[in-house]
């Protein structure tokens, strides 16, 4: 293993400005050496910001490079052929490369698990860009559940909701958004978009998988404005519930939604159990934007629940108090990616794996609301989706 890692990054779009490179600047454990985008100017000037040493245009050509050790995926993720994230994660972990991707990895849950194989085969890392699990008071709260805080975890609550697109005249900005005008079904957007991460957190926190779950698509904001300026019908899931039962027992609900009055990033995680409940909300208008608060309280009367101190050994290398969220959390991300790597440990979490089942209960939610009924999990190998 060398003394730093070498990373390569396809996309230099906004959130790889805002967020992956400036993690990938901050951790003592690697090196940024290449950046690949499409648009020469935007990887030309992503280079020049992050003292990156070369630019492609052509992520090929990136690939084929052997100082590189890292690949990380930062397109934008919809389905058109050169921005979704599946092709470029098999061709990364075919070259040899640990890989990190954002979310999806694939729109189908199965071909997430096939990538997880294949990494599995060629003793490689993976990590999804599931943000929120890397918050300071998120990776406390799962210590503190693992610690046996709460007891036996009885019920997760979690949501997140926040108003991108409450008004109709907000231009789409998210391929997924875009829909025929007419279209009758439904189509998947807030479920995948900003279920995933608190999906994600759930499994973590609850330490089990779920064994069947009942759940509802909803468009509120159906007409819209798209990038063109024309005023469409579209026919999206902007708004989502699913109650979901545990396989150890337990029960959890799940709410997502981008037309709801709040902050960003508007995550909460609510566990209750046996002998204690531990409340998370990540949100902007909070004092450096997050708060834990925990109660091991049984009198309802009293006052309960108490602000609860994150540890300084939970924050990102080089952390500033009130620093911007993106960059804060995916720092820790970034820097718990090259930990996992270099310490070869057996170590790595939130890898496609986990992706994968995050996918599987977003894809049973969609087929949930299509057939109005519970699904059983795991699904059947042969479900259309
Ligand atoms: N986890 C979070 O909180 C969070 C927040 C925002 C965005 N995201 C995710 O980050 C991803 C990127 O979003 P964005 O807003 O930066 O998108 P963007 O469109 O601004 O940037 C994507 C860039 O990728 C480039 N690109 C596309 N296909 C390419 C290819 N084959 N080779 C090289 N470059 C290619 C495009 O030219 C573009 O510059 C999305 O998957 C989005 O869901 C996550």
């Amino acid at each position: 293993m060398p003394d730093k890692l070498r990373v390569g990054v396809i996309g230099a779009g906004r959130w790889s400005n805002s967020a992956h490179l400036p993690g990938f600047q901050r951790s003592p454990l690697c090196d940024l050496v290449a950046v690949c985008d499409l648009n020469e100017d935007l990887a030309k000037s992503a280079a020049a910001r992050f003292d990156i040493d070369s630019v492609y245009t052509d992520y090929q050509a990136m690939l084929s490079r052997d100082d590189i050790d890292v690949i990380d995926v930062c397109t934008r993720g919809d389905l058109s052929d050169k921005n979704n994230h599946e092709p470029l994660a098999f061709a990364a972990l075919e070259a040899g490369k640990h890989c990190l991707c954002e979310k999806p990895v694939a729109h189908d849950y199965r071909n997430t698990w096939r990538a997880h194989e294949l990494a599995v085969s060629k003793g490689l890392k993976t990590k999804v860009g599931m943000t929120f699990r890397y918050a300071p008071s998120i990776q406390y709260m799962r210590d503190l559940i693992a610690d046996g805080f709460v007891g036996e975890p009885w019920i997760f609550n979690g949501y997140e909701q926040n108003s991108q697109f409450i008004s109709p005249t907000e231009p789409v900005t998210k391929e997924d958004m875009i829909v025929e005008t007419g279209s009758k079904d439904i189509k998947v957007s807030s479920v995948e978009g900003y279920g995933a991460p608190i999906i994600d957190i759930s499994l973590w926190f609850m330490d089990s998988p779920l064994k069947s779950l009942v759940g509802l698509l909803y468009n509120f904001v159906p007409y819209r404005t798209m990038p063109n300026g024309d005023f469409i019908r579209t026919n999206i899931d902007d708004g989502d519930v699913y109650i979901g039962e545990y396989s150890n027992g337990g029960f959890c609900t799940i709410q997502t939604s981008y037309v709801t009055v709040n902050s960003y990033p508007g995550v909460e995680a609510r566990v209750y159990g046996s002998e204690g409940a531990l409340l998370c909300r990540l949100g902007a208008e909070l004092e450096n934007q997050e708060a834990l608060r925990k109660s091991t309280s049984p009198d309802a009367d009293e006052v309960e629940y108490v602000a609860v101190d994150i540890p300084p050994s939970y924050f990102p290398p080089a952390y500033t108090p009130g620093e911007p969220w993106p960059a804060m959390f995916y720092a820790n991300l970034v820097h718990n990616f090259m930990e996992e790597i270099v310490n070869d440990s057996g170590e790595n979490q939130g890898n496609f794996a986990q992706n994968a089942q995050v996918q599987e209960i977003i894809n049973a939610v969609e087929l949930s609301h299509r057939e109005r009924r519970w699904v059983d999990l795991p699904l059947p190998e042969s479900t259309p989706l």
